[in-house]
This record gives structure tokens, sequence and C-alpha cells, in this order.
């Protein structure tokens, strides 16, 4: 469905002359042996809201009774979760609902990398989306690893293609052209000053697009590092996590390879109305409806938020207990504390807290409104 999948099918190119990022980090990340391939996962490498607190996947829970009640409750309640790593928000999503709508739920976790061997058995695992989802669809860091290509204004202050060695060594392609040169112009507007740089998101457009259009009637929420017209950064994010610590990007298959996410551009992408009000960065700009279909889908226009807003409208706010539960109940006092601080990581400003999450309901209200 993205890159992810075709650029793994390539196989390894080492030996091969310089090419661009996209490609690059297509193979290194999801061809044989590639970085998502090994058995340790994202988590033996970076801390991800999933991992950091059980209190996201009840909060995602949440979030899909909320739908579940938009929906009308339905007989089938998917829940799919879209580059899903080892599966560990889809299984913590299913613990958490109450058992009526437990009942009625199907978990699938979307996912290149293979099923683990000991996966909840109530969770089907697929390469690819499934078809007419009534449910959720979240994808939780999953956008800022679709393979993107990097741009950089030349001394002519022409915007060229970057290309990689495998050793991670660059250097300037072809000026860039064609739907890339639109992206450009329309999401990523680079001065004409050498040096400066940019992620062309065109195929992150492209993969939230058909996501979306995987849903039937339902939710589809991306949650990722994110940026806006207003507040992109002028020498991109490109760059690589290795084991915990964040190193130079190298596409051998030693490291991750993300950059943060346009989520302004994949919110055109995926909505025919554009976005409903200012996200996180400011305002956005209104987009005519990309074909009748999409009209007729009843796609209502697309909404950015912080982490920090999402999580809060879903009962997290990293409150501290009352003091007073610390001498009545000395236990509860310990674990609520405990959870508050988990809150506050997942909430932080300068962390977690400043993600953005794209919300694009489909044929219901807005769940989070
Ligand atoms: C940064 S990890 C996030 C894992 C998990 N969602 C979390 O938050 O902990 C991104 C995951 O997306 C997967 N991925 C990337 N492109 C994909 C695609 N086209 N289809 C399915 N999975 C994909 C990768 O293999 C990787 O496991």
């Amino acid at each position: 469905m993205t890159d992810g999948t075709t650029a793994g099918a390539q196989g390894p190119r080492a030996g091969d002359g310089p090419r661009g990022w996209r490609a690059a980090a297509g193979t290194a990340l999801y061809g044989p042996g590639g970085f998502y391939r090994r058995p340790e996962g994202p988590a033996g490498h970076f801390r991800t809201s999933v991992h950091a607190s059980p209190l996201f996947a009840g909060a995602v829970a949440r979030l899909l009774c909320r739908v579940d009640e938009a929906l009308g409750r339905p007989p089938v309640l998917d829940f799919v979760d879209m580059g899903a790593g080892r599966g560990e928000l889809v299984a913590g999503v299913l613990a958490a609902l109450p058992a009526e709508v437990a009942a009625r739920a199907r978990g699938y976790a979307v996912e290149i990398a293979h099923r683990p061997a000991r996966t909840d058995g109530r969770i089907t695992w697929l390469s690819e989306p499934p078809e007419a989802v009534t449910g959720l669809l979240f994808a939780n860091e999953w956008l800022d690893n679709v393979p993107v290509d990097v741009a950089e204004v030349d001394s002519a202050g022409v915007p060229r293609l970057v290309l990689v060695a495998d050793d991670g060594s660059e250097r300037l392609g072809a000026p860039v052209d064609g739907a890339d040169a639109d992206w450009l112009a329309r999401w990523w507007p680079l001065p004409a000053e050498e040096g400066l740089r940019a992620e062309i998101g065109l195929p992150r457009d492209r993969a939230w697009a058909d996501a979306v259009a995987t849903v039937a009637r339902g939710l589809a929420v991306a949650v990722d590092y994110a940026h806006t017209l207003d507040t992109r950064p002028p020498f991109g994010t490109l760059t690589g996590f290795r084991e915990g610590r964040e190193t130079a990007p190298v596409p051998d298959g030693s490291c991750d390879i993300t950059a943060h996410v346009a989520l302004d551009a994949c919110a055109a992408a995926g909505a025919p109305h554009g976005l409903a009000e200012p996200g996180p960065g400011g305002p956005q700009s209104p987009r005519e409806p990309r074909s009748d279909t999409e009209a007729a889908r009843g796609l209502p226009a697309a909404r950015l938020l912080t982490q920090r807003d999402a999580l809060r409208a879903l009962e997290i706010t990293g409150a501290r207990p009352p003091l007073a539960l610390a001498s009545t109940d000395p236990a509860a006092y310990v674990r609520a504390l405990a959870g508050a601080g988990e809150a506050a990581e997942l909430t932080a400003p300068g962390g977690l807290g400043d993600f953005g999450w794209l919300l694009q309901p489909v044929g219901v209200p807005d769940p989070l409104a």
C-alpha cells in the first residue's frame, strides 16, 4: 500500500549508486533484513506513546467506544492498528474495552513485519488494511516511517533531489519536477536560499488517503510528529534512531529513518474539505473536494489537534491525586501517582503531548468534538 511494501520487494541495493532517500529508506527499513523486519521490533529502539503507558491504549479504547456509539453500536466493530509494530496497541485496546463492546470488536494489526509468535489469538494480522472498515482505523507513528524524498536548494536557488549512498553520504541530483515539485510548491515552498531542505510528503498523502478509503463508516486517526505550513522546519527533520538514541540517518538497515509529517497535507489528501479548524501550528488552507465520489461518501472536514488536547478529551489529565488519599488508601495513592506521571509524559509540552492527531470522520460526526 505504501512505498514500504513496494521498496521491500526490491531487495538490497548495496553497491548501487546513490539514489533518492525514498528508495534508499524503503529498502533499508522494509527490504529483506530491513530495520523493521528485525525481531526486536520498534520498541527495541525507541519509545512511542504505546510503550510509554497503558493509559494510551485505554484512551484509544475510549475513543473506539465513542466511535461505536456514533455508529449506533453495530453488530461488528472494527479496530485497525495501522503500522502496528508488534501489535502492542491492538492488544491493549481489546483488553481495555468494556465486555459488551469487546464481544462485538474485531482487532486487526496491519504490519509489514510478520506476526510475532505470542500474539493474542483474537488479533488478525494483515499486511494491508481490511476492506470496508466499520469502526476505528488508528495509525500511531506510521506516517513518519513512510519513506519520502528530500529536496535541497542548490547555489542557483533551485530545489534538487538529494541522493544518498549506503553509507549516508549525500550529493545533489536532478531538479525536483512533476508531482513532487507541485507538492513542494503547495505544501513546502522553498525560498531560493542555498542549503534549505524539505521532505516531499506526497507518498504520505497517498498512503493516508488509501488508508482513509478503507473506512466505510467510522473514524481514521493518524498520530505523529507533525508540522504545518507555518511551522515547516527550514532544514527538514530527517533523522535516525538506534537503540534509544538519535543518530545520523544511514540507509543500511542499522537504524530507523524517520521525518516529521506534514499532517495538514495528509489531511487535505484524505478529506474532501481539508481541515475544519486551525491545527497545532496555526491556520490551514481549505481545499475543494477531490471528486464527486468522495463528496458522496459524506466525509466531513478533517481536524488537527495536539495529543495533549486529544488525550484530555479522552479523560487523561495528568492531574496528581489528592494528598488526602495517601492517608486513607496509600496503595491507591501510589498507583494514582504513577498514573499521573505516565499521563504527564503522554501530554508533555516539548514531547509526546505536542504530537499531532489528525482526525478524519467518515459518515459519522467527529467523536471528539
Ligand atoms: C514507528 S513504528 C510504530 C509502531 C506502533 N504503531 C507504535 O506506535 O508503537 C512504525 C511501524 O509501521 C510499520 N509500517 C510501515 N509502513 C507500513 C505499511 N505500509 N503497512 C504496514 N505497516 C507498515 C513498520 O513496519 C513499523 O512497525
